[in-house]
């Protein structure tokens, strides 16, 4: 390799890092996504053109045409995309990745075959080409399974016994694998039925997940989609390859803990636990019962307007509504009148991972304004309203007065320890876990009923009047 491609994947590297490392800020994360994606076309365009074997003008040109379809595609498809179809995009691309993996897998056992003498394949170049094709074909089929159950083409699908199914057909994976390494097979058959069983695993292991999990296993899948990329760059001995596969792979793995501790659900619940699909229904539904009291949007927007602090809890519901402008446009409207307002952020709040903090940046909301949850909850005590509008479990009291509820141990927001509590939620209906949240039944809550969006519109204009 010569010593200007090393400098450039040295710099891609870099890229890479401090891209993600801006991520993590929504100020930073723009520019964290440029520099990593600047740093990614210089390592495609040094591979190109500074590799040192020789390629045929022919496959110049087929290496052009699928950069330009693939690019095209992804530019549409990315600025096409509606915020709240996010984790389905997510899935495709993670399916993609782990396509690339397994058809990497596959030409490198073509072109190993037959290499040396004996027509065998060396132990460690055979394990490396025989994780990329497992690996990439469960994070292909997986990932097209996620998608498609994300945009309720497809139902939770769960076979008797499925847990233990899954876990024989992934043993059965791993040690058909071995033997094929053991074998130091040239037989293209024995690797197409292991492709096969993996694709097979792929979907089965995706299949029975409760709708509402699919962000967590979509970031495990990309997680597999990093392992899988890293595990290429070492075919290849390609740096980039290795160090950009280890940043997606340990990456999604942390989000994925991330995620499963904010929910307080281990990593095998999630998995196995069938949580959030339909098995949900069969979930306590509380012991709360009682009397709610009922307000409207004139008797609330007079709270509001006498509040001096006021804290905006949001939640699933706002971003199903489309609600982030109205409420952008209330905060100012309060603003004016001298009220200090900011949001809530709870870190599993929505469907996906930074829904609420995307949702809001949407309609320019100040990120400053945005407190994440260890922050905001010391507060409370001192806000005269809380509004929540359309969050529940997020806010549900249960998670730390009710120790056989399923979220019991979740951290939440302590919203009942404000002065005035307005929640906004159509009905009475539960949230993503299905059980009941004492919090509307506190005496200190009122219930504003409706959609989000035209209870907010109502509000508004109902403020617009005083
Ligand atoms: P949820 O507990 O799901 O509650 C959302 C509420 O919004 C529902 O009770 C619903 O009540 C209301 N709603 C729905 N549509 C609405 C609309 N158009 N207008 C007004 N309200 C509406 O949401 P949350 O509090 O944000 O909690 C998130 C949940 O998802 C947590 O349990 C979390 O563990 C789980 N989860 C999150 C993630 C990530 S990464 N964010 C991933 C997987 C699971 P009505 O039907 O009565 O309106």
């Amino acid at each position: 390799m010569s010593i200007i491609l090393s400098i450039i994947y040295l710099i891609a590297t870099v890229t890479f890092v401090f891209g993600l490392k801006m991520l993590g800020h929504p100020q930073t994360a723009k520019k964290g996504n440029f520099i990593a994606a600047v740093g990614m076309i210089l390592a495609i365009i040094g591979t190109l053109f500074l590799h040192d074997f020789e390629v045929s003008i022919t496959n110049y040109i087929l290496i052009g045409a699928a950069l330009l379809v693939g690019t095209i595609l992804g530019w549409v498809i990315a600025v096409k995309v509606k915020m709240t179809k996010m984790p389905e995009m997510v899935s495709l691309f993670n399916g993609f990745g782990g396509g690339s993996a397994l058809l990497i897998g596959l030409i490198e056992f073509g072109n190993n075959v037959g290499v040396d003498e004996s027509m065998k394949v060396s132990s460690s170049i055979m394990i490396t080409i025989l994780a990329a094709i497992i690996i990439g074909s469960i994070t292909f089929t997986g990932s097209l399974i996620a998608w498609a159950k994300l945009d309720g083409s497809l139902k939770d699908i769960r076979l008797p016994k499925y847990n233990l199914i899954n876990n024989l057909i992934f043993l059965g994976l791993v040690i058909f694998g071995a033997y094929i390494v053991m074998q130091g097979t040239d037989s293209f058959a024995l690797v197409y039925l292991l492709l096969f069983a993996s694709l097979v695993y792929g979907v089965l292991f995706v299949i029975p997940i409760g709708g509402a999990d699919m962000p967590v296993v979509i970031s495990l899948l990309n997680s597999l989609t990093g392992i899988a990329a890293a595990i290429t760059g070492i075919l290849y001995g390609n740096m980039v390859m290795l160090v950009g596969g280890i940043l997606v792979g340990s990456a999604g793995l942390i989000l994925t803990f991330v995620m499963c501790n904010a929910m307080n659900r281990s990593l095998s619940n999630v998995i196995f636990g069938a949580f959030g699909g339909d098995a949900v229904t069969a979930l306590p539904t509380g012991k709360t019962g009682g009397v709610i009291k009922k307000t409207t949007a004139s008797d609330s927007a007079i709270l509001l307007n006498y509040a001096s602090k006021v804290v905006i809890v949001p939640g699933y519901g706002l971003a199903v509504a489309q609600a982030q402008h109205v409420i952008h446009e209330l905060e100012l409207l309060l603003n004016k009148k001298g009220v200090d307002v900011s949001y809530a952020i709870h870190p599993v709040a929505g469907r996906m991972p930074g829904h609420m903090n995307v949702l809001l940046a949407e309609s320019n909301v100040d990120y400053g304004k945005l407190i994440e949850m260890d922050d905001i909850n010391p507060q409370f005590p001192n806000t005269d309203v809380v509004l929540v509008v359309g969050a529940n479990d997020v806010v549900n009291p249960a998670a730390h007065n009710d120790p056989s509820s399923p979220i019991y141990g979740m951290p939440i927001l302590d919203v009942e320890n404000a002065k005035h509590i307005i929640v906004n939620k159509r009905s009475m209906n539960a949230g993503y876990a299905g059980i009941e949240n004492e919090l509307f039944f506190n005496q200190k809550t009122s219930m504003l009923f409706g959609d989000a969006k035209s209870a907010l519109t109502e509000l508004v204009s109902e403020l617009k009047n005083m």
